[in-house]
């Protein structure tokens, strides 16, 4: 059983799309194991995005990432990291396959409507940031 973070970002919660993300990642066989709703300050997200912020696109990412409240998982399964990125599709919406998160909920290469792990290190970081593991059910 591997475990990945999501955050279910801004633009996306805004819009109200939240509750079909979820049903598409219970469909897709991934189990919730932990969640909450929060909004980000700018030095929480710059902390949380500190890989990328030597990129030209930082500074967008930190503002489109705190421009309201997130949904924040973790999301467990076998594969779960890769099964994860599978769904959520390529980085810019356009770009993503049919059926894909981003595909159908995103609305630019900015504002792509959610973040998952890419890799085990990555996850372990991710999910040690916004919980404990009294907050992880097992
Ligand atoms: P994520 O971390 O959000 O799951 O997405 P990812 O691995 O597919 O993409 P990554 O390269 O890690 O980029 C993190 C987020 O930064 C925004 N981005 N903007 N304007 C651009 O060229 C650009 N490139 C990336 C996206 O919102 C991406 O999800
Ligand atoms: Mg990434």
């Amino acid at each position: 059983m591997e475990k990945t973070l999501s955050i279910i970002k801004p633009e996306a919660v805004s819009r109200g799309l939240s509750g079909k993300i979820i049903a598409a990642i219970e469909q897709d066989g991934l189990k919730i194991v932990a969640q909450k709703m929060l909004r980000l300050s700018h030095e929480e997200a710059a902390r949380f995005y500190a890989v990328h912020q030597n990129k030209a696109f930082f500074d967008e990412l930190i503002e489109n990432i705190t421009a309201g409240p997130v949904i924040i998982q973790v999301l467990a399964g076998e594969n779960a990291i890769e099964k994860y990125r599978r769904l959520m599709g390529n980085t810019n919406p356009a770009a993503a396959e049919d059926g894909t998160l981003r595909r159908s909920y995103g609305v630019s290469i900015e504002k792509n409507a959610v973040h998952g792990s890419d890799c085990e290190e990555s996850a372990e970081r991710e999910i040690a940031f916004f919980f404990n593991h009294l907050e992880i059910l097992e």
